[in-house]
């Protein structure tokens, strides 16, 4: 299988996969979510593999979804094409998944990061759910997992203004496991990959099993609610504009409907 948005390597029993789109700083299009869930099926499946590792650039892990891919769907293109569901198939997978983190982890970008079991993060990582200044909010899993993962106050601001994280504060907040100089993120996200990778791999895959079990109760409903509503935002035209004026490259008008 050869694939044109990511990298994929065999690293012992690691598979690594390198997102490969510098020029969009990683967004997440739609070949690249196919691209990355197929690769990441095929290595869950092989005994060969006992982690797997995803990680991006020094400049961005990944910057989002695409805006320009999806600034003009309409509500029901999303509503039937079920929209982001694929990324479901990644949160259905057996095997141990790791992110590292360098860079921007944004939007799409982080909830990618945090569908992982561990984040890892350089110390330049940024972390944020800025979709609001687009007129939209998070889509793929993103209000319910920084919630659980950092509690209400801390993603309830980052929810609403957009700002973004360092990774220091992600760490505190708890979203993120460990933090490493990012000269040497992938070199030790490698390390512990393999570590967990050297174990017996149903084993892995039980622990994983049963520690989601006690994070993830009731996490289904929050999913299935946002995505009924993220749908919807494309019927606004406030999505229309701040994704509008993304793409020009000037401020948004927003006119609240
Ligand atoms: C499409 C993107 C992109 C994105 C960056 N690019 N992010 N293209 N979708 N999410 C493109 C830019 O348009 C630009 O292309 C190139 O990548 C480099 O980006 P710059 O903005 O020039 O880089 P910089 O000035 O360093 O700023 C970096 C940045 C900024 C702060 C990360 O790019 C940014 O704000 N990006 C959008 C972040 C965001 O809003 N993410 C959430 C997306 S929505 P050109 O062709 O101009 O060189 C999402 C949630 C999903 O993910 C559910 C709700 C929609």
């Amino acid at each position: 299988m050869s694939y044109e948005t990511i990298i994929v390597e065999q690293k012992g029993r690691v598979g690594q996969i390198t997102l490969n789109r510098p020029q969009a700083l990683n967004a997440l299009n739609s070949q690249l979510m196919n691209e990355l869930v197929t690769a990441a099926e095929a290595f869950d499946r092989s005994n060969e593999t006992g982690a797997i590792l995803i990680t991006g650039s020094a400049k961005a892990f990944a910057a989002g979804a695409d805006i320009k891919e999806m600034q003009s769907k309409t509500y029901m293109e999303a509503y039937l094409s079920d929209f982001f569901s694929t990324w479901d198939r990644l949160t259905a997978l057996r095997t141990p998944l790791i992110a590292a983190v360098a860079g921007f982890a944004l939007g799409g970008g982080c909830e990618l990061a945090m569908m992982c079991d561990i984040l890892l993060a350089a110390d330049t990582a940024k972390f944020g759910q800025p979709e609001i200044k687009l007129g939209v909010m998070p889509g793929m899993g993103g209000s319910q997992r920084l919630t659980r993962a950092v509690g209400k106050a801390k993603a309830m601001e980052m929810c609403l203004t957009g700002r973004m994280m360092g990774a220091e504060e992600a760490e505190r907040a708890g979203l993120v496991a460990r933090i490493f100089p990012a000269t040497e993120l992938v070199e030790e996200a490698l390390k512990i990959a393999t570590t967990i990778a050297s174990m017996s791999k149903p084993i892995a895959m039980m622990t994983k099993e049963t520690v989601s079990r006690a994070f993830e109760s009731s996490l289904r409903e929050g999913i299935f609610f946002e995505r009924r509503l993220f749908h919807s935002q494309f019927a606004t035209n406030d999505q229309k504009e701040g994704m509008a004026a993304f793409v020009e490259k000037r401020p948004a008008n927003f006119t609240h409907s």
